[in-house]
């Protein structure tokens, strides 16, 4: 995880101190870790370093970012793995002449070793971090007559792991070196002024012409140039350049006190784009393949996986299909039983999450084919999968997941759709009824969130004094609670736990006592009855119950409930879409009740990537 930035410019190309341009493009990196913070800026002969513990509001104040000025400057905020959190191990780090800084994302499995014998030749350690070898490294070859590329090229083939570097040397003022191995990085091409970061939200308030770089790859980014380099061979950087349709706006509060609800609000938009861009060559290149397959895998992480279950419902309840759903880190139990023929949906929203990228390379290993469902052009998961289909988010800041949710169910649910007409589950009619109310789901999903806005946010005061709360539903509504209660728990701390509801009564019923929170779905005209009494036994030990229910079952479920989310009433293959709604806006005004970030949970970044 960790953000990293590299910008480097002509004179006068900012009408303002670079280090308050990183400082900026920081702020979009947020996401990806918040333990410290720091910039290095290029000045004359040495390298100005400020950098400490804390978040970027606080730091960047402290330390006066804004006033630093200079051409050439990298940034960093940082998730911790190696070494804890704080001032030392804050990035940038410098070698021990002060003319090297480097900014890291990843894990430099053999940095023990390389720190020892760095030590033996004189080098001084100030952090305890694996990043910091690297600095020292790229010395000792400028040390031995190296050119600086080819002293950060000898640096990079010492180096195993993870990472995505990028290094600033005062001896060449208007250049970055960068590498890629696993962790993301995006060059972003300006006009006078070249980018280099984590993500692309970093710099879109600058450009939107990106490059997204490959593992293996290392080079250089000058004010007017891009240098891409592979197994010492050039990469040709115009094939490479692309142009994405995410805006500045994207990447900004727009006036919303957090991303996450901005991102909630923006759902609408998002599915409609979703829904516009479906690229009906790339569905049936991936629905043939689905037929001829042998086994169909689903797999994904956190939400990506909630979204994969319900992908999964579908395929099983409405097609027939004997998929296999699975958690990314856990693709070894199916190791033996992977073979040719076999598919594996890969979802992904960022297209780098470490844990599925290793699941998919051991598919492919033994095999399988890969479909990713992903949210970011050209990220390593759609790079090495065999078919794409991306969803039309647009940029997704918050750390919980919103909107990419939604619209990988979209995708899924179109695919289900799709693949029933294709195996003749489904008449011509049926499909283009549930494409109409596919197409209905925008405005749906806009008219759910004005009717229960200020219900959920009145209801959160409640949830936020609780320690623990139950998501039960039945059917698709199991994968859909599950999502919920990852919601809730990320961001706003609260113990919460999803069970199929017929479940609850084989052990999870003994927690539950006077005003234990239970929020029900109900969402399938064949589950109902059996949720009424579901929701009977809860209320019987005195539970505090909250349901999500259509409004043709609202008489049916009021008397029970001590708290009715009215829903449309809306086939149960359509609407986690839209129930999934009030259960981002609990969680996001529960954290907020309770005085949290929900844009920044501890412990959490977005984009895992390391294992
Ligand atoms: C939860 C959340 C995470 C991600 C997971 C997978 O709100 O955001 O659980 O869903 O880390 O990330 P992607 O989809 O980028 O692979």
């Amino acid at each position: 995880m960790c953000g990293i930035i590299g910008i480097t410019s002509l004179q006068g190309n900012f009408r303002e101190p670079i280090g308050k341009v990183v400082r900026r493009c920081l702020e979009r990196l947020e996401y990806r870790g918040y333990d410290s913070v720091g910039i290095a800026v290029i000045k004359g002969s040495s390298i100005e370093v400020r950098k400490g513990k804390g978040k970027i509001a606080e730091v960047s104040v402290r330390l006066s970012f804004d006033e630093v000025d200079g051409l050439t400057a990298i940034g960093h905020t940082r998730w911790a793995t190696h070494g804890k959190p704080s001032d030392e191990n804050a990035h940038p780090h410098t070698d021990c002449t002060g003319r090297v800084a480097v900014v890291h994302n990843g894990i430099i499995s053999n940095f023990l070793e390389l720190k020892e014998e760095l030590i033996r030749k004189g080098h001084v350690f100030r952090s305890e971090t694996d990043t910091e070898v690297l600095a020292h490294l790229i010395e000792e070859y400028l040390k031995m007559g190296y050119k600086p590329f080819d002293a950060f090229k000898a640096a990079l083939s010492k180096i195993r792991g993870a990472y995505a570097f990028v290094v600033a040397m005062a001896q060449e003022p208007n250049r970055l070196y960068f590498a890629r191995n696993t962790s993301p990085l995006v060059i972003g091409i300006g006009n006078g002024a070249n980018f280099i970061a984590s993500d692309i939200p970093a710099f879109l308030e600058f450009t939107n012409t990106v490059i997204v770089l490959r593992d293996g790859e290392y080079g250089y980014i000058e004010p007017g140039k891009v240098y891409i380099e592979r197994d010492g061979l050039p990469v040709n950087v115009e094939e490479r350049i692309r142009l994405i349709s995410w805006t500045p706006e994207m990447a900004s509060k727009e006036g919303y006190p957090h991303f996450m609800l901005k991102e909630i609000h923006e759902q609408p938009i998002a599915i409609n784009s979703t829904l516009a861009g479906i690229d009906e060559k790339a569905f049936n290149e991936v629905i043939n393949a689905i037929l001829n397959s042998r086994k169909v895998f689903i797999l994904g992480a956190g939400t990506s996986y909630h979204a994969g279950l319900i992908g999964d419902y579908l395929f099983t309840s409405m097609l027939g299909l004997d998929t296999h759903t699975l958690i990314s880190s856990e693709y070894k139990k199916y190791l033996n039983s992977i073979s040719d023929g076999d598919i594996a949906i890969a979802i992904s929203q960022s297209g780098e999450t470490i844990d599925t990228l290793v699941a998919i390379r051991a598919f492919r290993e033994r095999g399988a084919k890969i479909v990713a469902v992903s949210n970011v052009i050209d990220s390593a998961i759609p790079r090495e999968s065999n078919y794409v289909i991306y969803t039309r988010a647009g940029p997704e800041i918050g750390v919980a997941a919103t909107k990419t949710f939604t619209t990988q169910l979209v995708v899924l649910t179109v695919l289900a759709l799709k693949m029933g007409i294709a195996m003749g589950k489904l008449t011509n009619n049926e499909y283009r009824d549930m494409m109409d109310l596919l197409n209905k789901v925008p405005n749906l999903v806009q008219g759910v969130m004005a009717s229960v806005e200020g219900k959920v946010k009145a209801l959160s005061g409640y949830i936020s004094r609780k320690q623990s709360a139950y998501y039960l539903s039945r059917g698709i509504g199991v994968p859909l609670s599950m999502e919920g209660a990852l919601k809730l728990k990320e961001i706003a701390y609260i113990h919460a736990e999803a069970y199929p509801a017929g479940e609850s009564k084989h052990g999870p019923i003994a927690l539950v006592e006077g005003g234990y929170p239970v929020v029900f779905s109900i969402l399938d005209d064949d589950n109902v009855d059996a949720l009424l009494g579901n929701v009977m036994e809860m209320k019987a030990r005195d539970a505090y119950t909250i349901g999500l229910v259509p409004e043709k079952y609202v008489g049916k479920f009021k008397e029970l409930l001590n708290v009715t989310l009215e829903m449309p009433n809306i086939d149960y293959r359509v609407a986690p879409i839209v129930y999934v709604v009030p259960m981002q806006l609990l969680a996001y005004y529960t954290a907020v009740a309770k005085g949290y970030d929900p844009d920044k949970p501890r412990n959490l970044a977005k984009t895992v990537t390391v294992e």
